[in-house]
């Protein structure tokens, strides 16, 4: 079940974790559905319980591992992956850095709980603060690109100074994904990640996912899925797993729909602000240029207002106003909504799908043209929410 570390990404992301070439044998894995395994009663040393690990699971980490370049653990959310970073390795009188922007709103939270446990937390606007707040740190976490702004973060710059003052680094690669970015080869100690967004892909899973190369801080880890019961199902695992094989393939379609967008986006003058971290006029570029291998699916911009959004995503019949990102279907977030985030109404975010590129093009060019404040036009087809334009 090892994997074979000179394949490419896209061959990894079909071939990890499948089952050892046996004659007659399957091509593919079945999750076995069992808690509880015969015990040999000579010997209790490998009795094994599904809480404790299952074949699923570890298939599922050898094909993640693979990805991340590292040694993988698998928990039932993204936020139950972050709590095992936060709350596994932090202790009273421990420090902990994050960034304002680059943290995800429920990481926060549990950064808040960490206070009233005795853990520092210090947050900070940028990188370069983190020369003097890391002085005494045990962890730094930030995530890049960040979601829902999609700021970047440097992450070798990161990883350098934290590590020369002794703390650990943790990236929240959520938004890349492992093909995206590989924060371990940027010098990450550990990478977190929510895998119901690109990894997973078909927004039907809820699943998560820490890696990491240090064997030590892997294994404690693991002990803390362990005793927080943290496992995901034999078969949330199997059909994870089988959603990876397709992640090369629906990464590069979202990147490139994502990347016909921004050049529709570009050219509208209702749109502004517009952020990829693939485009060429992105103003953080060259942070995304040192450390990132694809743009993504994900881009953001500025609409006049809410009432302008609402009409344009009324109108869409392919973009279908959800939370959640890096799926099959193309989904949009009115981020001026969420009153925690205080950025502009009309900012939305969208997450490019899997549909052909040619239709996204020519349905969000419609949408657009219909959402105008003064507009004539014919377009009235009922939309994904049974809406006409
Ligand atoms: C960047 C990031 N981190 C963590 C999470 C939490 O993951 P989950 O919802 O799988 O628990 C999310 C979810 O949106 C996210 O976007």
């Amino acid at each position: 079940m090892d994997f074979d570390a000179a394949l490419q990404a896209g061959s990894q992301c079909v071939h990890a974790g499948m089952p050892e070439f046996e004659l007659a044998g399957p091509l593919s894995p079945s999750p076995e559905f069992a808690t509880a395994y015969h015990q040999d009663l000579d010997d209790v040393a490998p009795t094994i319980y599904g809480r404790w690990g299952h074949t699923a699971a570890d298939r599922l980490e050898v094909a993640l591992g693979a990805l991340d370049q590292g040694r993988s653990v698998v928990f039932n959310s993204g936020m139950a992956a972050v709590s095992a970073v936060l709350l596994g390795l932090l202790r009273p009188g421990d420090k902990l850095v994050l960034f304002e922007g680059g943290t995800y709103y429920e990481t926060r939270q549990i950064s808040d709980q960490l206070i009233d446990r005795g853990v520092t937390v210090q947050v900070l606007a940028g990188v370069d603060e983190l020369r003097a707040a890391v002085v005494g740190a045990r962890l730094v976490v930030l995530e890049s690109p960040s979601n829902p702004l999609l700021d970047l973060y440097d992450v070798r710059a990161a990883a350098r100074v934290a590590h020369a003052a002794g703390a650990l680094v943790a990236v929240d690669n959520s938004v890349s994904s492992p093909l995206g970015q590989c924060p371990l080869a940027l010098g990450a100690d550990l990478v977190m990640s929510s895998d119901a967004k690109v990894v997973c892909g078909h927004n039907d899973l809820i699943l998560g996912h820490v890696s990491g190369r240090d064997g030590e801080l892997i294994e404690t880890i693991r002990h803390w899925r362990h005793l927080h019961g943290g496992i995901p199902s034999p078969f949330v695992c199997w059909l994870a797993h089988r959603s990876i094989g397709t992640l090369e393939v629906r990464l590069l379609r979202q990147n490139a729909n994502a990347a016909a967008l921004v050049e529709l986006l570009a050219g509208r003058p209702e749109v502004a602000g517009l952020r990829w971290p693939g485009s060429a006029r992105d103003p953080q570029r060259a942070i995304a240029d040192r450390q990132m291998k694809l743009g993504g699916g994900l881009l953001t911009f500025q609409l006049p207002d809410r009432a302008h959004l609402h009409r344009f995503l009324r109108s869409s019949r392919l973009v279908s106003a959800a939370t959640s990102y890096g799926g099959l279907q193309t989904t949009a977030n009115d981020i001026g909504a969420w009153p925690h985030l205080r950025v502009p109404d009309g900012l939305v975010r969208i997450s490019a799908g899997c549909e052909d590129t040619q239709d996204l093009v020519t349905d969000i060019r419609r949408a657009l043209d219909a959402a105008l404040p003064v507009s004539v036009h014919s377009y009235a087809a009922p939309n994904a929410h049974g809406v006409t334009g």
